[in-house]
């Protein structure tokens, strides 16, 4: 994954600009603004998140204006607008996860990695936020953890517990 920081000038590479004309061939002519969430989730694979650099130079590639791509950017949870951890831990706060203890897993993450939503670890292992209905409903509280988005399901303070230490542990073992 490549690094970049907020204000950083991004340079798409050649492979990534192939991917790009790959996907905007998917669509009818004139209608490149339609890959727009399929080239977004490109630039996050590469980069771990999007930055405002890497956004303006989707908009300057479409052809649209940066607004439209920021709308989409911050309308869609599974986009991130700042680094996150290693571990990003997404927790569902949609409405029937929170009627099964949600807002309280989430408030029992927060104070055991000592950071607010959004925020990193000063390790940079993990980051943690809401977000909406991930669609296992039934299982609540759940959680997914990006790149790969494993679930976790039916939380509690101790598994979630469990689970932070477990991938302290794997993250010590890669080194
Ligand atoms: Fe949480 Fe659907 S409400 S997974």
């Amino acid at each position: 994954m490549l690094s970049v920081k907020h204000n950083d000038p991004v340079e798409f590479t050649d492979e990534l600009l192939g991917k790009f004309a790959e996907i905007v061939a998917r669509y009818p002519e004139g209608r490149q603004k339609s890959a727009l969430l399929p080239i977004l989730h490109e630039v996050q694979a590469v980069y771990g998140w999007l930055s405002v650099p890497a956004m303006d130079r989707v908009a300057a590639y479409l052809g649209i204006e940066p607004i439209e791509v920021y709308e989409v950017a911050t309308f869609y949870t599974m986009f991130f607008l700042r680094p996150p951890g290693k571990y990003a831990l997404e927790v569902c706060r949609t409405g029937p996860c929170c009627l099964v203890g949600a807002e309280r897993i989430m408030k029992h993450i927060e104070t055991r990695l000592g950071v607010k939503e959004g925020e990193v670890t000063p390790d940079g292992l993990f980051s943690w936020r809401g977000v909406e209905c991930l669609a296992a409903c039934g299982y609540g509280p759940v959680l997914q953890i990006g790149p790969e988005y494993t679930f976790y399901e039916n939380l509690t303070e101790e598994s979630v517990d469990k689970l932070i230490d477990e991938l302290k542990e794997k993250a010590a073992a890669i080194g």
